[in-house]
């Protein structure tokens, strides 16, 4: 069988991460431009890096500097993407999955008229990407909600940033009906329990009650999700518009049935922001959870009424490390991922940053979002962190890169063989950027190499990777060369 003649392969990139220019042409600050570098911290442990106080976010509008702050340099995508896009068409590529940062259109959410410049620049960046013949999907939030509605609101806590959000994505709609398909609206719309600042412009220090508060922002997502999915379909007919999960697919520690149980109940939870986009309510299990932990939602019946009428068309979702759960922690070792602890997998070896490495799990996840969803999938994040070399010769022999990815393009083919409706993979990511967690250069993803080192120094250069032409090779095979 193998995949679809008309499969888009592709790579998936996020503005806050690779555009850099964070005060240029209007834009404002977004939650990504005070994150931090900070050098000595240990990357297996993220939360070092990412934990976010109200002190510290004064401090750092107060920095003009980019040193500290990678995001607001990013690879500097904002100037070069006609020549990044001209590489990634070199490879091939069908589409690319990029986001449009909410603050160079609005830059502190609030303003009565989008920003010119910011829409301008969009614009000429998808009218590139067609005369490369690459297909654009557009995530509407992926990490970066305008700094100014995390301060003044708690972010997604309150519900006026529903319509900001809304208003936005409206513009986006208006702006590139003619240019844009498809649609995700949150990125890995699970995270907001995992890292609220990011994901949600939760401040914790902030906040009472966080975990209630976290739950009325994924509820206030959800209906802002439903809500420009009806916007979407109607501004631009034909549209298709998708959720995106972190898929962190849970296995049992052992046959112990607690330890099935455990898992069972990760599973559920990680499933749930899907299960109501996709669905169109609440699953009962978690409805009855919110119960036992006292968590009261603030949600209308007009809200749920949205839900309902509201699906995504298709299923998305982040693939990286499948983890283990017990009834019982203390029978675990824990392993991390980017923002994620979990129990580590003693069948499965780990990379430098701790993820466990497991391509079986994305045959697995592929099946189990198929059979429970009903819906097309896509993969729109999956790849490796790693240390690259440069040599002297501009060469990176990133054959550990080419493994990772020839053993997961194996089971993601035996997964549509076995009847899943996959439309198309797009690597996290085809070009190396500053990471989501750790705010680091080094932690390397792409098929092209960024001269640039995590403090910023460096040419800025592009240098195709051995794993640019592999790449290339098995696009133009559509998966049979590996
Ligand atoms: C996903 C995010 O969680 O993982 C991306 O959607 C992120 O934005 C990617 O970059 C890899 O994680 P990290 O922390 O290594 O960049």
């Amino acid at each position: 069988m193998g995949l679809r003649k008309d499969f888009l392969w592709g790579g998936a990139i996020a503005a806050n991460q690779v555009e850099g220019a964070w005060d240029t042409d209007g834009k404002g600050l977004s939650v990504a431009d005070v994150a931090t570098y900070k050098p000595n911290v240990d990357v297996k442990d993220y939360r070092k890096q990412v934990g976010v106080t109200m002190s510290g976010i004064e401090q750092a509008i107060q920095d003009t500097d980019t040193k500290y702050y990678p995001k607001r340099r990013g690879i500097d995508f904002y100037h070069r993407y006609p020549e990044d896009l001209e590489l990634f068409h070199e490879m091939g590529f069908k589409t690319l999955r990029l986001s449009i940062a909410w603050t160079r259109i609005f830059p502190t959410g609030e303003e009565s008229e989008p920003n010119q410049a910011g829409l301008d620049y969009y614009k000429a960046m998808f009218n590139k990407m067609h005369k490369l013949g690459i297909e654009p999907i557009v995530t509407l939030s992926h990490y970066e909600m305008p700094l100014a509605l995390a301060t003044k609101y708690n972010g997604w806590e309150d519900r006026k940033v529903i319509d900001l959000f809304v208003r936005f994505c409206k513009t986006c709609f208006v702006a590139y009906k003619d240019d844009v398909k498809y649609w995700l609206t949150f990125n890995e719309i699970d995270s907001v329990t995992r890292h609220p600042f990011t994901s949600a412009g939760i401040i914790p220090d902030q906040t009472d009650n966080l975990l209630q508060v976290e739950y009325q922002a994924f509820h206030h997502q959800f209906v802002a999700s439903a809500m420009v999915t009806k916007a979407c379909h109607e501004i631009i007919p034909g549209s298709q518009v998708g959720c995106m999960l972190t898929k962190l697919t849970d296995y049992p520690n052992s046959s112990d049935p607690r330890d099935v149980l455990a898992s069972f109940n990760e599973n559920t939870m990680n499933y749930f922001p899907a299960d109501v986009q996709v669905f169109g309510e609440y699953p009962a299990l978690v409805l009855n959870y919110f119960k036992k932990q006292k968590i009261h939602i603030d949600m209308t019946s007009a809200d749920l009424d949205i839900l309902k009428k509201n699906t995504v068309d298709f299923v998305t979702f982040s693939y990286y490390m499948s983890l283990v759960s017990s009834y019982d922690e203390n029978n675990l070792t824990l392993t991390t991922g980017n923002t994620i602890v979990g129990g580590k997998n003693p069948h499965l070896p780990v990379t430098e940053w701790g993820w466990t490495v497991d391509p079986v799990g994305l045959r697995i996840s592929l099946l189990q979002l198929y059979d429970r969803y009903h819906k097309p999938l896509m993969i729109v994040e999956n790849g490796m962190g790693a240390k690259d070399e440069l040599t002297a010769d501009h060469q990176i022999h990133d054959d550990y890169r080419i493994k990772y990815f020839r053993t997961h393009f194996k089971e993601m083919i035996k997964a549509v063989d076995a009847g899943v409706d996959l439309l198309g993979y797009t690597s996290w990511a085809p070009i190396d950027l500053v990471s989501a967690s750790t705010s680091q250069m080094s932690k390397r993803y792409g098929f092209i190499y960024v001269d640039e080192d995590d403090l910023g120094n460096g040419s800025l250069k592009r240098y195709r990777k051995d794993s640019f032409a592999w790449y290339q090779k098995v696009i133009k095979t559509n998966g049979i060369d590996l």
